[in-house]
């Protein structure tokens, strides 16, 4: 029978990585799962309802780690940790892989690390996909919090008293987050655009009932990779795109950014002059500030003034719904793992060949062994 450890995070990570659900189908599958006691408390899951769930809570971290097979958490573990483990343990967590200097302690620790952001976008694999279930609710957060900093109403009220004017929100870059950030602006009664450099994001846009603003050249028609990423775009393309917003923006009340090509620091689209033509009160959310930022100004972590605009930089959004945060999370890891039991006699084996270890097994017997961070010059 493997045994899954799951540790209590740091301060500033209020995720789990299971939950009572996940507990208990881990649970039926065959696994013992050992959780540090309190792990569970900023996601609400109780120790008790996870020991309901079938979970046995230990009282240390040492105590939940000792000789189990399997580790799993939100954030990057230390070599400590995994080195309490059995030797050439697996552990499952969002590694932040492109940080080679402090990827290489746990590197060297010998264990399989799975790295959940590498999870292939394979229809098979969409329901381990933890980008999408965390940069959902990010897109959510980000404009519950824009709507919350900003001293204006977003739907128009037509009151006894006079209209209130509906506010102007504007996404940049409709991926997961965005689509959802134009979901949650349109119910909130938002008149909504949106901008992305992939085409098919064009047609998502429409049917959520926002307009679209691009620079439709030939670049833009191949600017999708094949794995579904933007390409970074060409010095010429950048210099159309920020003309056009230029434009947009100074009109807009709210402006959303979630911008990223993987593997890279988040592309400039919101310089200091696009921010002094913008209304003195206006909000501009960051999502993309843990890689940089899409906006001149953006500083990680905080909420600062530029031009009389406030632009929030928010590190881990997800992270402030961690109720469905870790549901979701936890889910994915379980799916996961469910490729690994025989659900005749309950054992577990890793299958190496499958395509999503392959494509999420970043290193193994001490070695890095995925082929985006083999090329990787250390930072
Ligand atoms: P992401 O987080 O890597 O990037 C966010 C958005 O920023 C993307 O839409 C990207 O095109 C855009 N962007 C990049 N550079 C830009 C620029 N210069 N100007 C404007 N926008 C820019 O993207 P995410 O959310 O991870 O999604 C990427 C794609 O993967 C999407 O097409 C999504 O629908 C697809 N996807 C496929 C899944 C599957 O098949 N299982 C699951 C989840 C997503």
């Amino acid at each position: 029978m493997v045994t899954i450890a799951v540790t209590a995070e740091g301060a500033d990570e209020p995720r789990i990585a299971v939950s009572p659900e996940t507990v208990k189908k881990l649970t039926g599958l065959g696994a013992k799962v050992r959780v540090e006691a309190g792990a569970g408390a900023r996601s609400r899951f109780s120790d008790d309802a996870l020991k309901a769930a079938g979970a046995e809570i230990a009282a240390t971290a040492a105590e939940t780690l000792s000789g189990a097979d399997i580790l799993l958490k939100v954030r990057r573990p230390s070599a400590d940790e995994i080195k309490q483990l059995k030797p050439a343990a697996l552990v499952g967590a969002l590694l932040d892989p492109f940080d080679k200097p402090g990827l290489e302690p746990i590197v060297a620790t010998g264990a399989s690390l799975f790295s959940m952001e590498f999870v292939p976008r394979i229809t098979r694999a969409q329901s381990m996909d933890v980008l999408s279930s965390q940069a959902n609710l990010a897109g959510y957060k980000a404009v519950v919090d824009a709507a919350s900093a900003f001293g204006q109403a977003l739907p128009m009220m037509m009151t006894a008293a006079g209209t209130v004017p509906a506010a102007k929100l504007f996404i940049m870059g409709v991926g997961v987050a965005g689509l959802q950030a134009i979901a949650t602006a349109r119910r909130l009664g938002a008149i909504v655009s949106a901008t992305d450099v992939r085409p098919a994001t064009k047609e998502q846009v429409a049917s959520l009932g926002a307009k679209f603003i691009a620079v439709e050249d030939e670049e833009f028609k191949q600017a999708q990779t094949a794995a579904g990423y933007a390409k970074p775009m060409s010095a010429e393309y950048q210099a159309k795109q920020a003309e056009l917003i230029a434009s947009h923006i100074k009109n807009q009340d709210i402006v959303i950014t979630t911008a990223l090509i993987p593997g890279r620091p988040a592309p400039k689209l919101v310089s200091a002059a696009m921010l002094a033509s913008m209304k003195p009160g206006s909000v501009i959310v960051d999502l993309a500030a843990e890689r940089g930022g899409n906006v001149e100004g953006t500083v990680p972590g905080e909420t600062v003034e530029v031009s009389g605009v406030k632009i929030v930089g928010p590190l881990n959004l997800a992270g402030t719904v961690p109720v469905n945060a870790s549901s979701l999370y936890a889910k994915n890891l379980l799916a996961f793992l469910d490729l690994f039991f025989d659900k005749k006699d309950k054992s577990f084996n890793v299958n190496w060949d499958d395509e999503i270890v392959r494509g999420t097994l970043i290193a193994k017997d001490g070695k890095i062994v995925h082929p985006n961070l083999a090329s990787q010059p250390a930072a």
